[in-house]
């Protein structure tokens, strides 16, 4: 799955003359195109895409469990969703909060001394500093808010943990 599907490349490749940063008005009828086309990574980068994005299609194009995949920006934060079924691993953010809104199933978030059950609109703020480990008896589907630079697993490598680049992938 690619959210990301527009590089660079493929704008500069349609029309080298991008890379000179010409005015609109001596591009060309073709270059006219390939520049529409750079105002969509132009868009499409910085997540100011103007873009309808429908959570229901998203997760259909989630196959691994514990796989976050980011669907969208809001000023420092990224939007992520997962599906989840089993559990992740004990950890915490030590200087992030972290949101969980359950979509779909039910999620079992495991605290310091207690354990909080997510059922589906449930949404839920993991404190920062918090460790926490989120669990689900069957396939869960979640929607997560994390500051850009939170890693999903804290500082807790585990086999499941996957870099910010497998998640914007
Ligand atoms: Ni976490």
């Amino acid at each position: 799955m690619r959210y990301l599907s527009y590089t660079k490349g493929d704008a500069l490749r349609a029309c080298p003359w991008l890379s000179y940063s010409a005015p609109l008005a001596l591009l060309s009828r073709p270059c006219g195109s390939a520049l529409q086309y750079w105002l969509k990574v132009e868009r499409h980068l910085s997540h100011n895409f103007a873009m309808k994005i429908n959570l229901e299609q998203s997760f259909e194009q989630i196959s691994d469990y514990w796989s976050p995949k980011v669907i969208s920006r809001v000023n420092d934060q990224y939007v992520k969703i997962a599906k989840v079924k089993g559990e992740l691993a004990w950890h915490n953010h030590k200087d992030e909060d972290e949101l969980f809104l359950v979509v779909r199933g039910r999620l079992l978030m495991q605290l310091e001394g207690e354990e909080m059950e997510l059922n589906a609109g449930d949404m839920y703020v993991v404190p920062k500093g918090a460790m926490h480990n989120p669990v689900a008896q069957e396939e869960c589907w979640v929607m997560l808010v994390e500051t850009v630079t939170t890693k999903h697993t804290g500082d807790v490598d585990t086999p499941l943990t996957k870099s910010i680049a497998e998640q914007l992938a």
